[in-house]
């Protein structure tokens, strides 16, 4: 039996969930792989608050860097978060020659090729199935199971906190912010939180998924980014009336060799299996040219699930390290090209919801139908509903696919007319197809 000694860099709720897996399922890995994994070292700054877990003596360090430089650790696991001092540890260890596995998606995303590049440079590894979909083996899904595919589309719920907070408000009603307060305590959100709610976590993951999938790093700029902050009830129950469900997508597609790459709140069908994608999980749906379509599923936020997905890497790592391959499929399918060739937002084409609020007039409804049909928008939908108090009457309308150009420039002109008595809002409708 080999024995692979572990250093981990930060003890919070990942950190806290790895050692846990490792004390409960440790034995078995061993019998499993013919490796015994120790967690030898773990930093962080906080080595005294209770975590739920004993530790052996020693184990508990404040010094990170003498964890990485230490010759006794194999393999080093980033769990630190954000992107200053974990890029500078995660830099120095893979330029040592140790494998890092992280979970950290926003360092990826911000600094993937330069630590792609190093870990590739000094022969080593980079893991990081843990950055996107929290214990769902995605990342492991597309670069093995997946080779063989030119990727066509690829659909994620990336967030569990969103997804909890997107649920409860649809099954409960509830406030934003309290809901959001439930998801901080039982670990789902990012701190701060507006990671989450912004939907940056979500274009964190996302990147990362659309790297592997195309072979190149792909900057946070190349994906247009809306997350769930504001979103109205009045959304959730305009479209449960319309057979839809709001939820927080990641949408990854390759329109003819240009990649189509956003977040953003969609309405999505009920009939849907993505629509059936409730509280912290996460799913993605890949639809590869071989394959046809294919779904994962499954927790993608919170100590164990990430925790999870941190020891398989770990395991991963500590096998190649053993029988010494060098750099890792992880690394190489992210630099086979230099940059990608990205879709402009405004080509993109697709179906809308839009909310509007009109004055009781002659005439109001047939105004706004004449800017549509001026930007070749053609209507799948209207309902007016009851005038409010104030006299003016909510209209939802569906749209069939348009320019996302014209979808722009229409809201623009309907904002602009005097009987609109509120800013429109628009949601894109995804019925993937
Ligand atoms: N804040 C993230 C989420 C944690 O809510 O999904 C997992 O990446």
């Amino acid at each position: 039996m080999k024995e692979i000694k572990i250093g981990i860099l930060g003890f919070g709720t990942v950190g806290a969930g790895v050692v846990e897996g490792f004390q409960k399922n440790g034995a078995l890995m061993a019998e499993r792989t013919g490796i015994t994994p120790v967690v030898a070292k773990i930093a962080d700054l906080d080595i005294t608050t209770d975590r739920g877990i004993t530790v052996p003596e020693g184990v508990l360090t404040t010094d990170a860097m003498s964890v990485i430089t230490d010759p006794s650790i194999d393999l080093v696991v980033e769990l630190v978060g954000g992107t200053s001092v974990a890029r500078q540890f995660t830099l120095e260890a893979l330029k040592q020659g140790k494998p890092v596995i992280t979970a950290n998606k926003a360092l990826l995303a911000d600094h993937g090729e330069e630590i792609y590049k190093t870990a590739r440079d000094n022969n080593t590894g980079i893991y990081y199935e843990a950055a996107v979909g929290g214990g769902i083996p995605i990342l492991r899904a597309q670069r093995a199971g997946l080779i063989g595919n030119q990727i066509e589309s690829i659909y994620g719920i990336l967030n569990g906190t969103c997804n909890y907070i997107l649920t409860r408000m649809e099954r409960e009603g509830l406030p934003f912010d309290e809901i959001l307060a439930d998801a901080q305590a039982l670990g789902y959100a990012e701190t701060p939180p507006d990671l989450d709610i912004d939907g940056i976590d979500t274009a964190h993951k996302a990147v990362v998924l659309a790297s592997m999938a195309y072979g190149a790093p792909v900057p946070m700029d190349a994906c247009p980014t809306k997350g769930v902050r504001g979103l109205s009830a009045s959304e959730i129950v305009n479209a449960d009336e319309l057979g839809y469900r709001v939820k927080l997508l990641a949408i990854i597609k390759d329109n003819a060799g240009e990649v189509e790459l956003s977040v953003e709140p969609a309405m999505v069908p009920k009939s849907h299996m993505i629509a059936s994608v409730s509280d912290s999980f996460n799913a993605v749906f890949v639809k590869g040219d071989i394959v046809d379509d294919t779904m994962y599923y499954g927790r993608g936020a919170g100590r164990l699930p990430t925790g999870s997905a941190v020891i398989g890497d770990i395991m991963e790592a500590a096998s190649d390290k053993l029988v010494g391959k060098g750099a890792p499929v992880s690394v190489t399918m992210m630099l086979q090209k230099d940059a990608l060739n990205y879709c402009s937002a405004d080509n993109i084409e697709k179906r809308c919801y839009v909310r509007l609020c009109l004055e009781d007039k002659p005439g109001a409804m047939a105004q706004v139908m004449t800017i549509f049909g001026k930007h070749n928008i053609s209507i799948a939908s209207v309902v007016q509903k009851e005038l409010h108090e104030s006299g003016c009457a909510p209209v939802v309308i569906l749209t069939q696919t348009a320019k996302e150009s014209e979808f722009v420039a229409a809201m623009d002109e309907i904002a602009a007319l005097d009987v609109s008595c509120m800013e429109p809002i628009r949601m894109r409708l995804e019925d993937f197809e």
